[in-house]
């Protein structure tokens, strides 16, 4: 176990925070122990503040201290559990870069996971909030996610129904929302088809392979593709300080949506659950003026509205002070509530 220690390197955002106390977990038997750790118990029973980090792709720290315990799970490993003619189940410990193992499945001609290629963090998070990205959900290729309670040490294995994954959520969101971590994914189970089942209806990547001549596809065509789309919108990982979207795109009444029609006729729109419409808040933001906006050492990105981005030296502070002003913004300029996506702790 560490103390006061550096989470620079595990934020994305890439500001100077620190851990009150912090562990790696690199192998089961680590987290038996840490439940035994007398810190460790005291931040889980007495202050309730226990913090599971896994890439630090979603997350934006408040306070340039996290006052209690972070646990880091960290156990690596991939192996084919079954194949049948049509499907191979293939087990992922949570630790492993999730792009790596999209190029993995992508290698072995594995499809369901090539729509989500690049996307920055680690396996065991990518259910926490049902990744998505280019018309593809994780939620359609987990099978089941394996759990330890940390508490009592017993693992729990939850099928893919009790999940209950929903655009950007799932069961194990409830707890990082409300900051009471009580059990770590350690691995997850994928299902993935051997026969192709390409998604190429999703925003611009028809038009991509169209234009570069490539008429019948491979799923290696539709992976690059996506990391080209993604690679001209988002800033790289690693270089400039982001989480991906900020915020949520926004969910909103039929009604609503018509009145806004009715003023923007161009306004981009999706289908969302229970007759709800989707608004990208990337537009919103966008229409609001704010794309490519700078103050000090935070900004909108200039490429993509909906990601806030920190140039470095800054403090959380100032992203959350820029999350407001956009806020107040969208709602006064459409009247719509737009929610952040990043966790803030
Ligand atoms: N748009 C603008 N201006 C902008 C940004 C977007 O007008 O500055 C418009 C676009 O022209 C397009 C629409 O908004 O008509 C949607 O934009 P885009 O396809 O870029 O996707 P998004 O809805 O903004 C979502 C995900 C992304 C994911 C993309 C692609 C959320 C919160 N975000 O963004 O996920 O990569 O779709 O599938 O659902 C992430 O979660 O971190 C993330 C990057």
């Amino acid at each position: 176990m560490e103390k006061n220690f550096p989470l620079r390197e595990l934020n994305t955002f890439g500001f100077d925070v620190k851990a009150r106390y912090f562990q790696e977990l690199k192998t089961m038997d680590d987290i038996h122990h840490l439940i035994q750790n007398p810190e460790f118990i005291q931040c889980r029973d007495a202050i309730n503040r226990v913090l599971i980090l896994s890439g630090g792709s979603n997350i934006l720290f408040s306070n340039e201290i996290y006052d209690g315990f972070v646990v880091y799970p960290n156990l690596k490993g991939i192996e084919t559990l079954e194949e049948t003619d049509k499907t191979v189940m293939i087990r992922s410990y949570c630790g492993e870069v999730w792009k790596d193992f999209v190029d993995y499945t992508v290698a072995k001609g594995l499809y369901g996971l090539e729509n989500l290629a690049d996307i920055p963090g680690k396996v065991g998070a990518a259910p926490v909030q049902n990744i998505g990205a280019y018309g593809a959900e994780v939620k359609d290729a987990v099978y089941q996610v394996h759990t330890i309670d940390l508490t009592t040490g017993k693992i729990k294995v939850f099928s893919n129904d009790e999940c209950h994954f929903s655009y950007r959520n799932s069961v194990f969101k409830a707890p990082v929302r409300t900051r009471r971590a009580t059990s770590i994914i350690f691995a997850v189970d994928f299902i993935l088809k051997k026969h192709s089942e390409l998604k190429l209806d999703y925003g611009n990547i028809r038009n991509y392979l169209i234009n570069n001549n490539i008429t019948n596809p491979t799923i290696k065509d539709v992976a690059a593709t996506v990391k080209t789309i993604r690679a001209e919108k988002l800033p790289e990982v690693g270089v400039v300080g982001s989480v991906g979207s900020f915020f949520q795109n926004a969910i909103v009444t039929n009604d609503k949506f018509l009145e806004l029609k009715g003023l923007y006729p161009e306004i981009p729109s999706y289908p969302a659950d229970n007759n709800f419409i989707k608004i990208p808040s990337g537009w919103l933001i966008d229409r609001a003026g704010w794309k490519g906006y700078r103050e000090n050492h935070v900004g909108v990105w200039d490429k993509q509205a909906l990601v806030l981005v920190h140039y470095g030296g800054g403090k959380p502070q100032e992203i959350l002070d820029l999350m407001k002003k956009i806020q107040d913004s969208v709602k006064e300029k459409f009247g719509i509530e737009i929610r952040p996506e990043v966790n803030i702790i």
